[in-house]
């Protein structure tokens, strides 16, 4: 038996309007619904949240965002505040991607604030952190997982702590085909556990959720999950078609 119960949650990234949505979600909703082993969440894009929110009312399938911005409300063009995801039905929000840093310039200041954000709004952020492969040939993971949690999680309390889930995704296995092997992730998400354990304490180093993220498919997600400290998965590829989502869903359960 594992320790934690294990969180599925699906980043859909910038796919499904939210026509495809609901007819994706009302057939998830139909495999899944006997499940109570595990927990399941999807995060589909802002546009819909509301159609997903309506779809999975009284369901065993839980609801995220993707981003947020961490001001309560202002001009602040092309932006959603944590009180709109709030209203949307929202429980998690992934903060930190490593597609934002990459490609919107997001840096540990901002996801410290949006953390603090969501976390203000009774939301849980997952966030998440993880090395380039670069920083990995160069032996640096554990300095660069290090940093990320010190300044991610600056000024967060040990009540908050409780409310965060962490999503270790190493950079060079999200969308590549290359998972990080058991080991590496076991070896990844101690890391963390210990991080946590030093900085908070160690009955909540042993709540905290940790998730593993990169490339995870049908076939994999078991070993992943069999790892003792290893949590769960934020699925993005395979969580875009019913069938491989359903697949990773199952065959979490150990
Ligand atoms: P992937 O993405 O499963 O397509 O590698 C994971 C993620 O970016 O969260």
């Amino acid at each position: 038996m594992k320790k934690r119960k294990i969180l599925i949650a699906g980043n859909w990234k910038m796919y499904k309007t939210p026509q495809e949505t609901r007819e994706f979600l009302e057939e998830l909703k139909s495999k899944v619904s006997s499940i109570t082993q595990i927990n399941i969440a999807v995060c589909p894009p802002f546009t819909s949240l509301i159609v997903a929110k309506q779809i999975l009312e009284g369901s065993n399938i839980k609801l995220g965002a993707q981003n947020v911005f961490y001001e309560e409300e202002g001009a602040f063009t092309g932006e959603i505040s944590c009180k709109m995801l709030k209203d949307a039905g929202c429980e998690f929000v992934i903060i930190g991607h490593s597609e934002r840093r990459k490609y919107f310039q997001e840096d540990d200041t901002l996801i410290n604030k949006k953390i603090k954000a969501v976390l203000k709004h009774s939301m849980k952020p997952i966030f998440c952190i993880g090395e380039t492969l670069q920083e990995r040939e160069e032996n640096k993971t554990f300095e660069v997982l290090n940093i990320q949690l010190e300044e991610g999680l600056r000024g967060i309390s040990i009540e908050d702590m409780k409310n965060i889930v962490i999503a270790y995704e190493p950079v060079w296995a999200i969308g590549t085909g290359k998972t990080a092997t058991s080991s590496q992730a076991q070896e990844a998400h101690r890391f963390i556990r210990d991080y946590i354990s030093k900085k908070f304490s160690s009955s909540l180093s042993e709540e905290v959720i940790i998730l593993y993220g990169g490339s995870i498919k049908p076939h994999n997600i078991k070993e992943l999950v069999s790892q003792e400290d290893v949590d769960g998965g934020l699925v993005g590829g395979a969580s875009l078609s019913i069938d491989s989502f359903v697949s990773i869903i199952q065959n979490s359960i150990l």
